[in-house]
């Protein structure tokens, strides 16, 4: 789209009384401000610039990665004077002017006021929301009906307070409005700041085409200015995010305890409980079942598969109709392959684990490969990690019984259709088929229990 966004994130953030800057608070996963960018881009927009100021150094480290425009505004002495700091000399095309803590607002949001002040032919347009509690907003006077000015509350009399209509900080202007009157602001009002709202003074003074463009969405106002207004915003987001599952036949035990980021895909019939969190490149295929307290980032996870209660899964793949948990771990790099079972307190790290084999607990599995139709029994230990500070594989072949507490020291491998008798540590590779004991053998002193006891009465 032939438009410029200008960002505004240079503010302090006092209230948040947080050690990180404001626009990096993250809302569902994903920090303010590059929410607000990657929303832009939805919109089509691509060129964008951020104004930092406070903490412009850790705010960079976000901005950098996405490719963004940073101008830095060395002090942070008003709304008009951070737009000032993006260099309106090189701006080619009009602009559409956000805040960096509005984290609410939708790529769709921004299309409406972009077409809106296209198709009024207007020169600037400021974007309103009526709010029934209008607090600290600037306000939006109007003199029979149109637009005359933006009163900031601070600077506001008792009767422009009670005016509920009110400035979202959006505005959408023409290029050459910006370049001829931002430097035109004057800072004489309570705060000696260089307020942005001025400009709307200016343009009708010059006889301007102006406008308040007056919302439907109050969303587009909720700005976060502490940790009440992010936690809110959060759970609208999570929110929005489960209604939109909902609609596309998820069911949700109850949407307002489930924490969906907007970067998973759930499929339909798929069941998720309270309190679950499904996190980042998450995608659950159909009829996936996801008990409570579950935490599951960056997973892909088959259809008719079944995760149980308080299982943490990263980075891991589960294919179709397996079950986990309760209460596994799956670290990253493990790939769960069909019908398989992983059962409670079960570690496991960088395994393919095959079809139709079995872990039902208390394992620890990592760095191994385990075939098709293995049992691996109570207790069962990888030891993959050696003295040397090397990790070290294992490998086994399928239909291998493993017997319970075993331990596995690698490197090592289990040939197919091997048996590992109960308590045997295994140090050498193990032939197809055989049957491996490493114990030893058992004594049976009979009556000795007794005298035992007495000698220590
Ligand atoms: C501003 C508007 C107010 C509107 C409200 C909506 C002005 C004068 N007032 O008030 O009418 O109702 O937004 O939320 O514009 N910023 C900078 N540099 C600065 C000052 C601010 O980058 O020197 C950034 C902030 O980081 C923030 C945004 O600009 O993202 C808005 O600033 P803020 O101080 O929160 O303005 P408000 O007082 O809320
Ligand atoms: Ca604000």
């Amino acid at each position: 789209m032939e438009f410029t966004a200008i960002i505004l994130a240079g503010g302090q953030g006092t209230r948040m009384k947080s050690p990180l800057p404001k626009v990096l608070h993250p809302v569902a996963g994903q920090p303010m401000i590059s929410r607000v960018v990657q929303t832009c881009r939805e919109a089509g927009i691509t060129e964008i610039r951020v104004v930092v100021g406070h903490q412009s150094n850790l705010v960079n480290t976000v901005l950098e990665p996405m490719g963004v425009k940073a101008c830095l505004q060395e002090k942070q002495l008003g709304t008009a004077n951070a737009v000032q700091s993006v260099d309106l000399s090189t701006l080619n095309s009009d602009v559409i002017i956000m805040n960096g803590d509005h984290p609410l607002i939708t790529s769709s949001d921004i299309k409406n006021f972009i077409s809106d002040f296209k198709e009024q032919k207007l020169d600037l347009a400021v974007v309103s929301v009526e709010l029934p509690d209008a607090g600290s907003f600037g306000r939006i006077v109007r003199k029979n009906d149109r637009l005359q000015s933006i009163v900031e509350a601070k600077d506001a009399s008792a009767d422009t307070l009670k005016i509920k209509e009110v400035n979202t900080g959006i505005y959408v202007v023409k290029a050459e409005v910006l370049k001829k009157y931002i430097p035109q602001i004057k800072n004489n009002n309570a705060n000696q700041e260089f307020y942005l709202t001025d400009l709307i003074d200016l343009a009708i003074q010059n006889n301007l085409k102006v406008n308040a463009l007056l919302s439907k969405n109050t969303d587009v106002a909720h700005g976060v200015n502490s940790q009440i207004e992010l936690a809110d915003a959060t759970k609208k987001v999570f929110l929005r995010k489960a209604q939109q599952l909902m609609q596309a036949g998820v069911i949700f035990i109850d949407p307002h305890t489930a924490y969906v980021e907007e970067t998973v895909i759930v499929g339909p019939g798929s069941v998720v409980y309270p309190n679950v969190f499904l996190r980042g490149h998450t995608a659950l295929g159909a009829f996936v079942v996801v008990e409570s307290n579950c935490f599951i980032s960056d997973c892909i996870v088959g259809d008719s598969t079944h995760i149980k209660a308080g299982s943490y899964l990263e980075q891991t793949i589960v294919k179709n109709k397996s079950s986990v948990g309760p209460y596994a771990r799956l670290r990253p790099g493990t790939v769960i392959e069909e019908e398989a079972h992983v059962g409670n307190f079960v570690e496991m790290k960088k395994v393919v684990f095959g079809k139709r084999s079995k872990a039902g607990h208390l394992t620890y599995l990592g760095d191994a490969e385990i075939g098709e139709d293995v049992n691996i029994g109570c207790g069962t230990i990888t030891c993959n990690y050696a003295a040397d500070k090397k990790k070290y594989k294992t490998v086994i072949g399928d239909r291998v019984f493993v017997g319970s507490d075993s331990q596995l020291i690698a490197p090592v491998t289990v040939e197919s259709d091997a048996i590992i008798a109960s308590g045997t540590t295994v140090t050498k590779n193990v032939p197809a088929g055989a049957l491996t004991l490493a114990r030893s053998p058992q004594v049976n002193k009979e009556g000795y229990a007794q005298k035992f006891k007495k000698k220590t009465e």
